[in-house]
């Protein structure tokens, strides 16, 4: 027993030199700035305003479950209903004090988007082909991810991020 003791308490005291020397060298290693995992252009907000601009996402993607939920049942008021709910006559969350720090691209992107939703509400009621919406929302798709690819939110006081993305 106390042999296996000693074992234990001997390769214990080990791991415990391993991780200090790990901790020890961490700092020196990090000393020198690394650049961050994440290379998008930050968008410097505060944190108010992060989350407005999130729960506006988290909202175009509770749409497009709700649109995606429907159109198997061809039920396109429904999806006309849902789409028009963030197209460009939506009610804008996102005051103005904080739309003039988003860059335009930022601007012209997310524009682009709400005028997909009305394009896929107006088509939905006229044409009512689910087809012909899925395909307008996998166009929409790739505004979504072309916006995702440019940009992080950063939270912080400096509202110049507009100069620090480009
Ligand atoms: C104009 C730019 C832009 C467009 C267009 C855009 N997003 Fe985003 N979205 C962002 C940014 C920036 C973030 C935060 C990313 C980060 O900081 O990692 C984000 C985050 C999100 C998140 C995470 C929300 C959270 O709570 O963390 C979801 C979900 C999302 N977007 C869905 C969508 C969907 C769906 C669309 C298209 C219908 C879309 N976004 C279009 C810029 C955009």
């Amino acid at each position: 027993m106390k042999p296996r003791h000693q074992k234990l308490a001997a390769s214990f005291v080990g791991t415990l030199c391993v991780v200090g020397m790990a901790l020890a060298a961490g700092p020196a290693k990090t000393s020198k700035p690394q650049p961050a995992a994440d290379q998008r252009a930050p968008l410097v907000l505060l944190d108010a305003e992060r989350h407005l601009v999130l729960e506006e996402m988290r909202n175009f993607l509770a749409v497009l479950q709700t649109i995606t939920d429907a159109l198997p049942r061809e039920d396109m008021k429904e999806v006309a209903r849902a789409a028009r709910s963030m197209g460009s006559g939506a009610a804008n969350e996102i005051p103005p004090v904080t739309v003039a720090k988003l860059p335009e691209e930022f601007k012209v992107l997310a524009g682009g988007v709400h005028t997909s939703f009305d394009l896929i509400a107006l088509d939905a009621e006229s044409l009512g082909d689910p087809k012909h919406t899925v395909s307008q929302v996998a166009e929409m798709l790739q505004k979504c991810n072309a916006c995702h690819g440019i940009y992080q939110i950063k939270v912080g006081k400096d509202v110049r991020a507009k100069s620090k993305a480009n």
